[in-house]
């Protein structure tokens, strides 16, 4: 069993003054024997997360990295800058911006691209929304998602981290059950090892309302290796009992 991932995405949320205390309860509580843990910030506070968790064990990262190289695009931050404030991951298609910021399945793929080129682990989020679900279109949507990202990054294809976010689960309080995740994560595994001879090395995160209640059943499933968690990361004690949540694993 790999070790399990926690990531925490705060999306618009924080100040100076709330980043600090929360970052100081995280730093006080984080057992590292039990998961990796990270959380990705807006850009204006990366240099904030670099000084307060540096030598903390737990990881940063940002939320979005623009798809060019650097030059005339006013208002993007590219991955370039984001290796600057040490980031490891930037997580890219989250719902999100996929449906405010009509982001496409090709613009996330050249997003994970510029990423890994600056030494940045993509978190690259798949998801389906009620309807498809509903159309029985879940394996369909999530592998087309994930199919344009591979064709991208093409062998650079297992250092990337999957997060599973069914649209309808995400904020909603109404969470995939433990079941539903594994068999689409078992479908996205079952993808990559299409595509790469080390899929294991693949960690694929479920996300979409995971709180501490329902934490450890979802961890529990074969294929998911973690958790990418939305308003429960913004409150430090909700947030540490997923990573207390976590199965032990012997290292
Ligand atoms: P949520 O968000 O945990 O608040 O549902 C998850 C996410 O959007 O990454």
């Amino acid at each position: 069993m790999r070790k399990k991932l926690i990531v925490g995405n705060w999306k618009m949320n924080g100040s100076l003054q709330a980043n600090a205390a929360l970052l100081e309860q995280l730093r006080n509580g984080y057992d590292p024997a039990r998961a990796e843990l990270a959380v990705c910030a807006s850009a204006p506070y990366l240099a904030q997360l670099q000084s307060l968790l540096a030598g903390s064990g737990i990881d940063w990262g940002a939320q979005d990295v623009s798809a060019h190289e650097p030059g005339a695009y006013t208002g993007e931050v590219s991955a370039e800058m984001l290796r600057d404030f040490a980031c490891r991951y930037v997580i890219v298609g989250h719902s999100e911006r996929r449906q405010y910021h009509g982001e496409s399945d090709d613009v996330v793929a050249a997003k994970a691209q510029r990423a890994l080129s600056a030494g940045i682990t993509p978190i690259v989020c798949v998801g389906e929304t009620w309807r498809d679900r509903e159309a029985g279109r879940t394996e369909f949507v999530v592998k087309r998602q994930l199919s344009a990202v591979i064709h991208t990054v093409g062998h650079c294809t297992s250092e990337i981290v999957v997060a599973y976010e069914p649209v309808w689960a995400i904020g909603t309080g109404q969470t995939a059950t433990p079941e539903q995740a594994q068999a689409v994560h078992a479908v996205l595994r079952a993808q990559l090892r299409a595509a790469t001879a080390h899929a294991d090395r693949n960690r694929i995160l479920y996300g979409g309302s995971m709180n501490p209640a329902n934490a450890a059943a979802l961890l529990a499933q074969p294929d998911v290796d973690g958790g990418l968690i939305g308003s429960a990361s913004l409150d430090a004690g909700q947030f540490l009992s997923i990573v207390a949540a976590c199965p032990w694993v012997a290292q």
